[in-house]
């Protein structure tokens, strides 16, 4: 409870209707997303930055495909039509390593497990190859063999797209594996930031 998530949401442009902005800066790519207006952060979100959520099945959509709900945002932000989206689609779902992915297209969230939620999740955060992926704990929900293969997967997507990812996760083996550079918050402040290896050897 000390104010990851609440972050994670301000950058998105997020927050739960009541919260009022006290100060500060938000930039993506040198834009400040903090001056942004509503559209604009509409048109940024799920295009240039994209978020997955900790629970996977709270974020998708029951009753729709999961490879409709990925086609969505490559229909809206890039103005696919069904079919060539469909087909990204796919190939996102075999980029996020789903097997059987041409079967799975066609499949509902409740028909898969909780690792293959995670990764539609992944796949559709990332359909429209966004500058920045937010991950909010994105395997607390999964037992331990499968956190380590989402953590594998996002490592190996930044790799291969560039994407830049802000992964929020109280695993520090994690953070040691994954990230260049960490902040440690607590009770509401950043009270350690910096080069992870420094951080760690700290
Ligand atoms: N910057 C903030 N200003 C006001 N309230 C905050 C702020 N950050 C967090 N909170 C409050 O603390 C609660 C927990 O924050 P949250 O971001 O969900 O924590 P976590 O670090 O566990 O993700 C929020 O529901 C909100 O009520
Ligand atoms: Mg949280």
């Amino acid at each position: 409870g000390c104010g990851k998530s609440m972050t994670a949401l301000a950058i998105m442009g997020l927050l739960p209707e009541g919260f009022a902005r006290a100060g500060g800066r938000i930039r993506l790519a040198g834009e400040d997303l903090a001056a942004a207006k509503p559209a604009r952060l509409r048109a940024l979100r799920g295009s240039a930055m994209s978020m997955i959520f900790q629970e996977p099945m709270t974020a998708l959509n029951p009753v729709y495909t999961v490879g409709d709900q990925i086609a969505e945002a490559l229909r809206l932000h890039q103005r696919l039509g069904r079919r060539d989206a469909l087909d990204r689609a796919l190939a996102m779902l075999r980029a996020v390593q789903i097997p059987a992915a041409d079967r799975r297209l066609h499949a509902y969230p409740h028909e898969l497990s909780g690792g293959m939620r995670q990764r539609v999740m992944i796949a559709m955060a990332l359909a429209c190859r966004p500058k920045l992926l937010i991950a909010d704990e994105p395997t607390t929900a999964l037992d331990v063999t499968v956190q380590a293969q989402v953590f594998d997967l996002l490592k190996a997507l930044q790799d291969e797209m560039g994407t830049a990812i802000v992964l929020i996760t109280h695993d520090l083996g994690a953070v040691a594996d994954i990230a260049d550079t960490v902040a440690v918050l607590y009770a509401g402040r950043c009270i350690e930031q910096g080069e992870t290896r420094a951080v760690m050897r700290a």
